[in-house]
């Protein structure tokens, strides 16, 4: 698809107190707010939650007062989130793994994306043990395997359905390809000197509780490379995205990274390039957050049980009302790029949109 990065792609390194005009306030950006931004966090605390002051355009972060829970494992009605449950996003891609790699990646996560989001993760040795975690048809593990030897690469997938097409592709032949939950992965400790992975935090009932499975399973010095979507600015894309899925705010990425006890926590601004690097319409983008495993052995962050129980019966009429109601939601973000993509046919090259 895509071949070209958009130009406005930033990398947001974290080393004070100031935040970008438009995290997380939905206010949206400017094309200039686009670039050498510094998002700040505390290195020193652990923070719940995140506010931002409109006016002063600074972080408040009061501090957590128990703990160990993760921020977003609660579901506030205004944000039912209708997939972000594993029974139903098992079937969710039952079905859209038919036509996942030809339907949802052209619009929401092309090569050239792929490539960018890639690149903080410094695949830099083909000998590299890598994990792949929500790898699904393969398509961000075909972007890992030009870099490290692909035998040396485990693709994890909750969706046998998924896992299937990745079997298919060739240069993937060589690869690891396993069933698990990105919540309780099957690898030992200290076990790889990468963690990716791509669009999968979203359906993640525990976010918190991946990402300290990826600090666990990673050796010391290893490093996290997480991808997904941000919540967007623009309301209706916000009212849509919190009735289908997770969609964080690039400042709860960060604070789970580090509750998680990874250190050199760095966010880069990813997006097709038909978004001509302007978020000020703030419809939907994504980033890739690293992080950098500072000692050996598990993350010192202590969760209590799972958030979700998914050997608990489940009510069928509510279970089919929340996967139609999500699928309904998920069908604005297939008119999203659309649109967006027209736009930039439309408006005069140079111009933003
Ligand atoms: C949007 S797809 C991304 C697939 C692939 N990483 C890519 O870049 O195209 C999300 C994948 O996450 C998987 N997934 C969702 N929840 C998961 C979980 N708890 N554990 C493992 N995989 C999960 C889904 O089955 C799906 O294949």
């Amino acid at each position: 698809m895509a071949s070209l990065m958009l130009s406005g792609t930033g990398k947001i390194t974290l080393f004070n107190h100031k935040t970008p005009i438009g995290i997380g306030n939905g206010n949206g950006f400017t094309a200039s707010d686009f670039h050498g931004m510094s998002l700040s966090f505390p290195k020193t605390s652990i923070n719940c939650k995140t506010r931002v002051s409109n006016k002063l355009r600074t972080i408040v972060s009061p501090k957590c007062s128990s703990s160990s829970s993760s921020i977003s494992s609660s579901r506030p009605s205004s944000q039912p989130r209708f997939i972000q449950h594993k029974k139903e996003a098992f079937w969710f891609y039952r079905f859209l793994s038919i036509v996942y790699d030809h339907v949802i990646n052209p619009g929401h996560w092309t090569e050239d994306m792929r490539d960018d989001a890639l690149e903080p993760a410094e695949l830099t040795n083909r000998n590299m043990r890598v994990v792949d975690v929500g790898g699904g048809t393969g398509f961000t593990t075909l972007g890992i395997v030009k870099h490290v030897d692909a035998k040396n690469v485990t693709i994890l997938d909750q969706s046998p359905h998924q896992l299937a097409k990745a079997k298919q592709k060739e240069p993937l032949k060589d690869c690891k390809i396993l069933e698990g939950d990105a919540e309780d992965l099957p690898f030992p400790t200290d076990y790889a000197d990468r963690y990716v992975s791509a669009g999968s935090i979203e359906y993640w009932p525990d976010p918190q509780r991946g990402i300290k499975e990826a600090y666990r399973v990673l050796k010391i010095g290893g490093k996290a490379c997480l991808i997904g979507p941000v919540h967007p600015t623009f309301w209706l894309s916000r009212f849509f995205a919190d009735v289908w899925m997770l969609f964080p705010r690039e400042e709860e990425y960060i604070e789970w990274f580090q509750k998680a006890g990874f250190k050199d926590v760095q966010l880069k601004r990813i997006g097709p390039k038909w978004y001509r690097g302007v978020r000020r319409h703030g419809l939907i983008m994504g980033c890739s957050v690293t992080g950098v495993k500072p000692a050996s052995g598990d993350s010192p962050l202590q969760l209590g049980p799972k958030e979700e129980d998914v050997e608990k019966p489940v009510n069928p009429f509510v279970f089919l009302l929340r996967f139609a109601l999500g699928i309904l939601a998920a069908s604005w973000f297939v008119l999203v790029p659309i649109y967006m993509w027209l736009k930039d046919q439309i408006v005069p090259k140079g111009q933003p949109i």
